[in-house]
């Protein structure tokens, strides 16, 4: 079997009385996209928070390409090319599109922020680095179809338009590995179809892979080459989206004691 890029080994994290993740382990192939799904509570972006360090696990590993990350920094993790979406929308509401991707950027700048500009002039190395910069968040916000929005504040944005400047966000980051939590959630059915195609597209085009959060069975079956069902902390299952859609354990997960053989 080829080597992981992500593999996680054992993960336990408590919150006071709670064990949010308890023994988590599972594997994600370079190029792949893997869903993590499960009912509420079961733990899901709480592994993404410990992936992306936010957390740091009570125990267990995280391995990227090989690499222990658990407990590493959020900016440390990032700038190894793991970027992420949140499942409620975390952007500056009082930016543009333009400068919120930017910011998705600023891991791979060597100057700060439109620095260069200002101080040093037009031809600058840091206004050159501003302008290249530039050009590859032009580059995402085609992408994306944001051309319309580049320019407004985010918090002025309808929800879908705000779900997909994330996304862009994240892209800006040019990650190895993406993390989306829940990227559908709350979108009209255009919209779900729009961002289906390009989480597809991310994989397939710029080679990507993907950890995806979702609840949507019908969507995890169209996207994902394979599914890991967490309940209660605990990993029930790994599979196909078929394989896992008709084990006991998940049936009885979602649906409770009735559906158990
Ligand atoms: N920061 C926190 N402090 C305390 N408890 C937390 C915290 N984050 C998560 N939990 C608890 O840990 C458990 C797992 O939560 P988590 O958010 O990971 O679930 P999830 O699978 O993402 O659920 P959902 O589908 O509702 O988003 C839940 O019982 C939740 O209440
Ligand atoms: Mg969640």
């Amino acid at each position: 079997m080829a080597e992981s890029l992500l593999r996680i080994e054992n993960l336990g994290v408590d919150f006071g009385g709670v064990r949010a993740l308890d023994g988590v382990g599972f594997d994600l192939a370079s190029g792949e996209i893997l869903a993590v799904i499960g009912p509420n509570g079961a733990g899901k972006t709480t592994a993404f928070n410990c992936i992306s360090g936010l957390y740091a696990p009570k125990e267990g590993r995280i391995l990227y390409k090989g690499r222990a990350i658990e407990g590493e920094k959020p900016h440390k993790i990032a700038r190894l090319g793991i970027a992420r979406t949140f499942q409620n929308i975390e952007l500056f509401g009082k930016m543009s599109v333009m400068a919120n991707l930017m910011l998705g950027r600023h891991l791979h700048m060597r100057t700060g922020i439109l620095s260069g500009m200002a101080l040093l002039g037009p031809s600058s190395p840091a206004a050159r680095e501003e302008v290249r910069h530039r050009e590859r968040v032009e580059a995402i916000i085609d992408f994306l179809n944001l051309e319309a929005a580049r320019d407004a504040f985010v918090a002025n944005l309808p929800y879908g338009t705000r779900k997909v400047v994330e996304l862009g966000r994240a892209l800006a980051m040019e990650p190895t590995l993406l993390l989306l939590d829940e990227p559908v959630a709350g979108m009209n059915p255009e919209e779900k179809q729009d961002m289906m195609i390009w989480i597809r597209d991310i994989r397939d085009l710029f080679g990507v892979s993907i950890l995806l959060i979702e609840h949507d069975m019908q969507i995890v079956a169209d996207l994902s080459d394979r599914v890991v069902v967490l309940n209660h902390g605990r990993k029930i299952a790994e599979g196909s989206a078929d394989q896992v859609r008709a084990h006991p354990e998940v049936l009885k997960a979602y649906l409770g004691d009735e559906a158990a053989p």
